[in-house]
This record gives C-alpha cells, sequence and structure tokens, in this order.
C-alpha cells in the first residue's frame, strides 16, 4: 500500500512538472511554428532546449535515460512537442487532480460546516449536513482508488509516448553502427596500407641500398681477386661490414612491423623498455592487464612510444606518468606536467596515433590546455 501511494505520488509530480512544462509549449508553439517557417535554426533551438528537459524529466521518472541519436530527428521531435504542448496540462493536471479530490473529500468533514450556507462545499456534491459530509469518506476511497490507477498510467503513457519519440527510430541505431564500422574498417585499410608504404620505404631506401653496398664491394673484390689476391683483404672485411649494416637495418624494420620486446617481455615489460630509454624521468604504473591479441599490444607499444618521443622532445616536462590498465579495452594514459598546447595539427605523430587508434575501433583523447598538463588517453577495444 505504501509504494503505491509512493508510485502515485512520485506520478503526480511528474505529471504536474508535465503540465508545467506543457502550459510553456502550448503559449510557445504558436511562435516555434511561424520560427520553423521563417528561422529554422531558431526553432530548431527552441525545440532542443525543450527535448532536453523532457529527456531529464523522463529519465528521473523512469531511472532510465532515453538514448540519444547523433542526428537529431527534428520531426519526431516536432510531433512530440505539438502533442505535449496540445496535451500535457490536461493530462498533468488529471492526473494531479484526482489523488487531490481524494484528499480533499477526506478533509471536508472536517471544515464544511466553516462554509458560508449559500456558497456550500461542493465536492462533487453542496455538503450541507453532516449526514451529507458522512459520505465523503466513502466518496474518498474511490477516488483514491481511481487515481491508485489512473495517475500512474497516465505518467506511464506520456513518459513511453516521450521515450518512443525522442529515442533514435529503431533502425537508426543500427544504421549508426554499421556508419561507425565502416568507418573504423576505412581507418583500418588506411593504416594498414600506410603501414605497408612505410615497411616498403624503409625497406627500399635502408636495406635495399645497404645491400646494394654489400654487392658492390664484392664484384670490387672479384675484379681485385683476378688481379692481387693479397689487396682484396680490406676490402672483405669492408664488405663484411657493410653486410653486417645491412642486418642491423634489416632488424630494425622487423622491429618496427613487431616489435619482438613484446613477445618476450609483454605489453608492460616493452613499456617499461621504453621508458627506461626515455629522457623525462617517467614512472609507469600497470593494473589488470593480461595479454592482448598481438596487433592491439603492438598498437599500445607505438602509442606509448610516440607519446613518450613527444613528451621529451615538445613538452619541456619534468615528470612523466604512464598508466597501464584493463583487460578489455587495453587504456593507456600518458601524463605529463609540461607547458601543453599538444596541437594534432602540428605533425604527424598525434594524427598517426588517432589513426592507428580508430582501425581498432578505439577512442583517443588528448588534453593539453597551454600551461599544461597533457594528458594522452588511449582505449584500445580487443575486439571479444
Ligand atoms: N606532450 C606534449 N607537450 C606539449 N606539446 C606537445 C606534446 N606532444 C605534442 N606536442 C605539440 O603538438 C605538435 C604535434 O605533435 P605530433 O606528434 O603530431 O608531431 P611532431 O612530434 O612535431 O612530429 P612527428 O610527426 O615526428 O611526430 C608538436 O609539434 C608539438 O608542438
Ligand atoms: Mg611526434
Amino acid at each position: 500500500m505504501r509504494d503505491q501511494v509512493l508510485a502515485v505520488w512520485r506520478a503526480g509530480v511528474f505529471l504536474l512538472a508535465g503540465a508545467l512544462t506543457g502550459l510553456v509549449s502550448l503559449f510557445a508553439l504558436p511562435f516555434v511554428l511561424v520560427l520553423a517557417l521563417v528561422a529554422r535554426p531558431v526553432a530548431r533551438q527552441l525545440l532542443t532546449v525543450a527535448i532536453e528537459y523532457e529527456r531529464r524529466r523522463t529519465a528521473a521518472y523512469t531511472g532510465r535515460p532515453i538514448p540519444e541519436a547523433a542526428e537529431p530527428d527534428t520531426w519526431r521531435h516536432g510531433i512530440w512537442f505539438v502533442t505535449h504542448a496540445l496535451t500535457g496540462t490536461v493530462v498533468g493536471l488529471v492526473g494531479a487532480a484526482v489523488p487531490a479530490a481524494a484528499i480533499n473529500a477526506l478533509l471536508v468533514p472536517l471544515y464544511w460546516w466553516a462554509a458560508p450556507k449559500d456558497d456550500p462545499v461542493a465536492a462533487p456534491y453542496p455538503v450541507t449536513s453532516w449526514t451529507e459530509a458522512a459520505f465523503m469518506p466513502l466518496l474518498a476511497a474511490g477516488y483514491a482508488l481511481v487515481s491508485l490507477w489512473i495517475t500512474p498510467w497516465l505518467a506511464r503513457t506520456q513518459s513511453r509516448f516521450a521515450r518512443w519519440l525522442l529515442s533514435p527510430p529503431p533502425g537508426a541505431r543500427l544504421a549508426e553502427r554499421v556508419a561507425e564500422l565502416t568507418a573504423s574498417r576505412a581507418a583500418a585499410l588506411e593504416a594498414h596500407g600506410a603501414e605497408l608504404r612505410r615497411i616498403e620505404r624503409d625497406l627500399h631506401d635502408d636495406t635495399q641500398n645497404r645491400i646494394v653496398a654489400v654487392a658492390m664491394h664484392l664484384g670490387i673484390i672479384e675484379r681485385v681477386l683476378r688481379r692481387d689476391p693479397a689487396a682484396a683483404l680490406p676490402l672483405v672485411l669492408k664488405a663484411q661490414d657493410a653486410a653486417s649494416d645491412a642486418l642491423v637495418g634489416l632488424r630494425g624494420v622487423v622491429r618496427s612491423i613487431y616489435p619482438p620486446v613484446l613477445a618476450e617481455r609483454g605489453l608492460d615489460g616493452a613499456i617499461a623498455g621504453l621508458i627506461a630509454r626515455s629522457a623525462v624521468p617517467t614512472t609507469l604504473t600497470v593494473t589488470d592487464l593480461t595479454r592482448a591479441p598481438a596487433a592491439v599490444e603492438s598498437a599500445a607499444y607505438f602509442v606509448v612510444a610516440e607519446a613518450l618521443t613527444n613528451v621529451a622532445k615538445h613538452s619541456g616536462a619534468e615528470h612523466c606518468e604512464v598508466h597501464l590498465t584493463g583487460r578489455d579495452p587495453v587504456v593507456i594514459e600518458v601524463r605529463d606536467d609540461g607547458h601543453g598546447g599538444a596541437d594534432e595539427a602540428g605533425g604527424t605523430g598525434l594524427t598517426g596515433i588517432r589513426r592507428r587508434v580508430a582501425a581498432f575501433d578505439g577512442t583517443t583523447s588528448i588534453d593539453s590546455p597551454t600551461g599544461g598538463p597533457t594528458v594522452l588517453r588511449v582505449e584500445l577495444p580487443c575486439g571479444s
């Protein structure tokens, strides 16, 4: 019983607030309609304010937030607004009046006699005698029964109607998700392409040139060997050096594809290695981390590597912290106490991070106000 009374009370408060916004909307309706014809953005702005309030009111009553679409659906919002303007006040007053009538009927026996004879209390019939007043509690019970049913029902109907029109239509969420996935797949392909081009460039410009040098040395050695075998020895040593050089270059390229340290020491170990080499004193905290897929660990590693390089190159920081958390998603936070002002348009490193992370359907946030501090936060879902 207590719960039911509480439910009527909550529904009554919700409906009264709706009556108030309904009344305001009713007065605003003609202006909004005119504005919709002559200054659409202004009308849309007013609509957004009304919708925002309704979202909050409904969410507070039902305890469930109304999901929001990326693109506001003006038509559906408009239909809600007009309906609410035309019905909100009436619905709210009816919903609140029935329980109020029950309470009043209960009180009439206490005060009917105080009313003047020619203007008796009428609730709903004129009460002019104690007999008539004695029936009042019965009437109160009737009103109470009706309000137990009608007030929550009206509140439920009103909040469902709002939820139906203010949430994205059923297909839209799916469409939004498809659009997101299409974008992240494009980003994955783009990142993959960029990675291939980089590897190709590294192999071409660096490793290939060094092997060409080895081949040239061997050619010279061949010729010298025919004439003067003794003179060939220093050239052989040179060729050997060039071959070792090529090998170092090749190792570098291999490492840039998938740092072997990841396989050997795991993500935390690999990052600890990066930190040990960093010029800015850096602390690492790791919580609740297990092995992630190789591609994710590799991306996380390169994100931290670029972030630490930036801290050393640009931040002027005295101290830096790296936090590594989570199984899925893997969350990386790099925070430095430098002068801030990181600007994605300023180079290729930060945009590279964003693109790399987007390829995993992850998120990147860079917070770097002028004067610092700079916080880079990346979430990398593991795809499970
Ligand atoms: N931690 C930081 N603190 C202050 N400024 C930063 C920080 N990180 C980046 N910046 C600023 O943002 C700009 C963009 O960084 P980004 O990494 O994209 O490019 P870059 O480091 O200059 O070049 P590269 O393409 O080699 O990475 C930098 O030029 C620098 O001015
Ligand atoms: Mg950089």
